[in-house]
């Protein structure tokens, strides 16, 4: 069976570039946790405070197309540009993440 990988990207250099094993079934802010990956999030992955945004950065068919709840929360403009809330992302194939600091999810708000 094909294993799958999770690439992650953010300004720091302890972080960016890295690579970890992505575990189908689970939200990508799970599979986040599951390596350690630091996320800013309040609510517990309930779609709510939308401090889990990221910002896919490979093809977007790669996840889940956006719910519901994301949508509430994130704008169109927002969404064709690839964020989304980590904690309704599902992955399906190889995928690569910007991790936005807290500063960057601020403005976003
Ligand atoms: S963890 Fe709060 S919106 Fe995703």
């Amino acid at each position: 069976m094909k294993t799958y990988a999770i690439t992650f990207f953010d300004d720091s250099e302890s972080l960016s570039g890295q690579t970890f094993p992505l575990i189908r079934g689970k939200t990508l802010l799970n599979n986040m946790l599951l390596h350690s990956v630091v996320t800013h999030s309040k609510c517990g992955g309930k779609a709510i405070c939308g401090r889990c945004r990221i910002k896919i950065l490979s093809q977007q068919d790669h996840c889940n197309k956006p719910v519901e709840e994301e949508k509430l929360i994130l704008n169109e403009s927002q969404i064709e540009q690839g964020w989304r809330l980590a904690c309704q992302v599902h992955c399906l194939r190889d995928i690569q993440v910007y991790l936005p600091s807290v500063t960057e999810i601020e403005k976003q708000s």
